[in-house]
C-alpha cells in the first residue's frame, strides 16, 4: 500500500473548517486507491502568533521537509499587524521550501455559472503559472526618513535569470501535455528591464519547445481577454505580482473565489507542495459552518495529482463537479450551504462515482 504523510495546517479563521472536508474527501478516495495518507496537524498562524510570538519556527520548517505535502487552509487573524503572517509563514514557507512555482487553474467547472454572461465551460480552460518567490515579492527594498517630509520608499522586482527560467521551463512543460499553447503576461513595454529578461527567457525556450505556440499579452490587456476572450489561454506564465492579481480575476470569472485551487510546488527538488485554496480566512463567518470548501477540496486533487496519484486526482475533481452539477436548488436548501454537508456529499459522490 503506498503510503504518503501529510502535514495539516488548517491556520485561522474558515481554514480549519475548510480542510477538515478537504481532509474527509481525500481519506474517502485514498481507501477507494488503496492509499494510506497520514495526516499530522500543525497548529501555525495568527492565534499561535498572539498567543506565543512564533511565526514559522526552525523545528516546524524541518518537520514539514519531512512530509510528502503540506495542506494549507488560511491565514489572517484580527489584532495581528499587517504583513506579519504573510511574510512570516505563507512567504517563508514558499521560500524556504523553495516553492518556485504557484499553479493555479482557471477553469470554468460544469455546473458552475460565470458571472460574465458569455463564458461557457468549452471557453475557459487555463492555467496561471506565478512565479511564487522574486520579483515584488523577493521583498527588496526599503525606506529612509521615515516619518519625515523628505521619506522614500522603494519596493525593488528582483528577477534572476535562474528563478524565471525554471519557472517558464515548467511553463513550456506543462503547455506540451495541455492544448500546446503558452502565453507570458508582463508590461514589457514599460518595467523594460525585468520585460528583457523574461522575454529572452521565453524566446530561448521557444526554441527548445518548437512544439509549443507562444505569445504575449500586457498585463492590463490580459485582464480584458481574460473576461472577453478566456479561450486565448492555455498556460500562462508572469511574475508574482501580475500573478497574483490575474488569478483572482481568473477566480472571479469562474465563478468566485470560494471555488479556486492553488498549489505551490518546487518540481526540481524533494520538498513538499503546498496545497491551499486561493481565499483567505474570512473572519467574519469563521465558526458559523457556513464557508465553501470547494476551494480546498479542489487543492486536495491537485495535491494528489503531484503525488502522483492522477485518477485519485480525477476522482476529486470529477465528484466535485457532481456535486456543483446538483445545481443551486439542492446546494442552497438552506442558504448558504453548511460546509460540512458539501464535504459530505462530494466524499458520498466519491465513495461510488466509477471513472
Ligand atoms: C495569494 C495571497 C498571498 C499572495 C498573500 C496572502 C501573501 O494573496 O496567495 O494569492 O499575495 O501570494
Ligand atoms: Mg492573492
Amino acid at each position: 500500500m503506498k503510503s504518503y504523510d501529510i502535514a495539516v495546517l488548517g491556520g485561522d479563521g474558515i481554514g480549519p473548517e475548510v480542510v477538515a472536508e478537504e481532509c474527509k474527501v481525500l481519506a474517502v478516495v485514498a481507501t477507494r486507491f488503496n492509499l494510506r495518507l497520514n495526516f499530522t496537524e500543525y497548529n501555525l498562524g495568527g492565534e499561535r502568533f498572539l498567543r506565543t510570538g512564533e511565526l514559522l519556527p526552525e523545528s516546524v520548517l524541518t518537520e514539514l521537509r519531512g512530509h510528502d505535502a503540506i495542506l494549507l487552509g488560511a491565514l489572517g487573524t484580527p489584532g495581528v499587524p499587517v504583513g506579519v503572517l504573510e511574510r512570516g509563514i505563507i512567504l517563508a514557507l514558499r521560500t524556504r521550501l523553495d516553492q518556485y512555482v504557484n499553479v493555479r487553474p482557471v477553469r470554468l467547472l460544469p455546473g458552475v455559472t460565470s458571472p460574465v454572461a458569455d463564458i461557457t465551460t468549452d471557453r475557459c480552460d487555463m492555467i496561471v503559472l506565478r512565479e511564487n518567490i522574486e520579483g515584488l515579492y523577493g521583498g527588496a527594498g526599503g525606506i529612509s526618513y521615515r516619518g519625515t517630509p523628505a521619506e522614500v520608499a522603494t519596493q525593488e522586482s528582483v528577477n534572476t535569470y535562474f528563478g524565471v527560467e525554471r519557472l517558464v521551463r515548467v511553463g513550456f512543460e506543462r503547455a506540451q501535455v495541455r492544448d500546446g499553447r503558452l502565453t507570458m503576461f508582463h508590461k514589457t513595454n514599460v518595467l523594460g528591464y525585468a520585460g528583457s529578461l523574461w522575454t529572452r527567457v521565453v524566446d530561448e525556450l521557444a526554441e527548445e519547445f518548437s512544439d509549443v505556440q507562444v505569445d504575449y499579452v500586457n498585463i492590463d490587456a490580459a485582464c480584458l481577454y481574460l473576461v472577453t476572450q478566456p479561450e486565448r489561454f492555455d498556460v500562462i506564465v508572469t511574475d508574482s505580482m501580475f500573478g497574483d492579481i490575474i488569478t483572482d480575476l481568473g477566480a472571479a470569472v469562474t465563478g468566485g473565489i470560494g471555488l479556486a485551487p492553488s498549489a505551490s510546488l518546487s518540481p526540481s527538488s524533494e520538498m513538499p507542495g503546498s496545497f491551499e485554496p486561493i481565499h483567505g480566512s474570512a473572519p467574519d463567518i469563521a465558526g458559523k459552518g457556513i464557508a465553501n470548501p470547494i476551494g480546498a477540496i479542489l487543492a486536495g486533487g491537485l495535491c494528489l495529482a503531484d503525488l502522483g496519484e492522477v485518477e485519485a486526482a480525477q476522482m476529486v475533481e470529477e465528484a466535485v463537479v457532481a456535486v456543483l452539477s446538483l445545481g443551486e436548488e439542492t446546494l442552497n436548501q438552506t442558504e448558504p450551504p453548511p460546509t460540512a454537508e458539501i464535504g459530505d456529499l462530494v466524499a458520498a459522490v466519491a465513495e461510488r462515482l466509477e471513472l
